[in-house]
């Protein structure tokens, strides 16, 4: 017999609750019960997002979330800065790209958080900036960026907001968009939000709401505007997913049983003790200043081969991790820990690291990082 465990940073593994309400037989999406769900997601998600504003519900995946925040946001002639420290950074460049918007680079090391003063900087020296693309969790190396602080920033430019993929931020750690002045909050269906692929989430402000209204670029299915009037009615504008919706519910409601602040800091639990392991196992963080709880990106030491330990995590007890992308790829294994994850799901992944460690001759006191994680859960 195997088993199965995904530890990726998405998608993620589901609470059995969500499985058995998206197994029930399908509804019809005009039908009033389906209304009725509609009505409790929106409560619910802006209960997730912080915000008296409707968040916006899209079937794609993040990436269509991201496009449509280019699409919707920007006008022709805009230029954003585009916060560049791993592949989810270059997406937004390379969106922004595809919609002929000219995009000022700040480009991060990868392994390392931007720099607010750097956005700072360029926004006074380019007055038809537009927009600040950046992401919460830079999920390709494992960073959180300066978000509170970065919306500061962005708040006094009256003619620029800020557009954040929190696609691995949102359920994970505190991301208050009202309070921070957040003008445009994506996220995903298949990581905190405990479900499988497929749903998009885009949160605006007033303010972003403003930009939309000018916008002057080409969209269709991605229409801000629409989906909004479609919203108020408790309706998609077009056939949504449904059984992903019926299971969003039941993922919102455990999200509100746990409480937000408890969502919190169980994430920062599960992270603190990964990172703790791996440190006790001698290993290195990828992102050591400013690592993201939902995940933990941890340097392969020399000698020991990255995709190798990749495979086999998975051929020897049937857990996926994420190795690297582009230039980390062989260099580390990001262990997610966003969603439906509590402290033995760490113990497992922990310990399954040390057994493949000492199989592929790295040494170290077989113990180390399991303890170290336990200690972490007695404090
Ligand atoms: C931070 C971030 N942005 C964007 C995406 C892209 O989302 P998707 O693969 O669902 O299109 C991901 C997915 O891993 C992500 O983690």
């Amino acid at each position: 017999m195997e088993k199965k465990y995904l530890f990726s940073p998405g998608p993620t593994m589901l609470p059995p609750e969500v499985l058995l309400k998206m197994a029930e037989p399908i509804m019809h999406h005009r039908e009033p019960e389906f209304e009725k769900i509609f009505a409790e997601i929106r409560e619910g998600l802006r209960y997730l997002f912080q915000t008296r504003n409707e968040v916006l519900i899209f079937t794609a995946s993040g990436t269509g979330g991201m496009e449509g925040t280019v699409s919707n946001i920007l006008s022709k002639g805009d230029k954003a800065i585009v916060v560049r420290g791993g592949k989810f950074g270059e997406r937004w460049g390379e969106i922004c790209h595809a919609y002929g918007i000219e995009i000022i680079p700040i480009d991060v090391q990868w392994g390392r958080a931007v720099n607010p003063k750097e956005i700072a900087r360029v926004l006074q020296s380019e007055p038809k900036i537009r927009a600040v693309y950046t992401q919460a969790s830079e999920t390709s190396t494992g960073v959180r960026h300066p978000i509170k602080e970065i919306a500061e920033i962005v708040k006094r430019y009256e003619n620029t907001v800020i557009v954040v993929d929190a696609i691995t931020g949102i359920g994970v750690f505190d991301l208050p968009m009202d309070q921070w002045g957040l003008d445009v909050v994506v996220s995903g269906s298949q990581k905190a939000m405990m479900l499988p692929p497929g749903l998009a989430f885009v949160g605006l402000s007033d303010k972003a709401w403003k930009f939309v209204e000018r916008s002057d670029l080409p969209k269709y299915y991605f229409n801000y505007k629409k989906e909004l009037k479609s919203a108020q009615k408790n309706q998609n504008s077009f056939t949504p997913a449904i059984s992903l919706m019926v299971g969003l519910r039941e993922s919102l409601n455990l999200i509100k049983e746990e409480g937000l602040e408890g969502v919190f800091q169980r994430h920062e639990k599960l992270a603190s003790a990964t990172r703790a392991a791996v440190k006790a196992l001698g290993l290195e963080l990828y992102a050591a200043d400013s690592p993201s709880s939902a995940l933990t990106a941890v340097k392969i030491p020399e000698g020991v081969n990255g995709e190798k330990l990749k495979k086999m995590f998975f051929e020897k007890f049937g857990i996926t991790v994420a190795g690297g992308q582009d230039q980390a790829k062989g260099k580390i294994i990001r262990i997610a820990h966003l969603g439906y994850y509590d402290r033995l799901d760490v113990i497992m992944v922990i310990s399954a690291l040390e057994l493949l460690l000492k199989d592929l001759g790295y040494p170290f006191e077989l113990g180390k990082g399991v303890k170290a994680a336990e200690e972490i859960f007695m404090g």
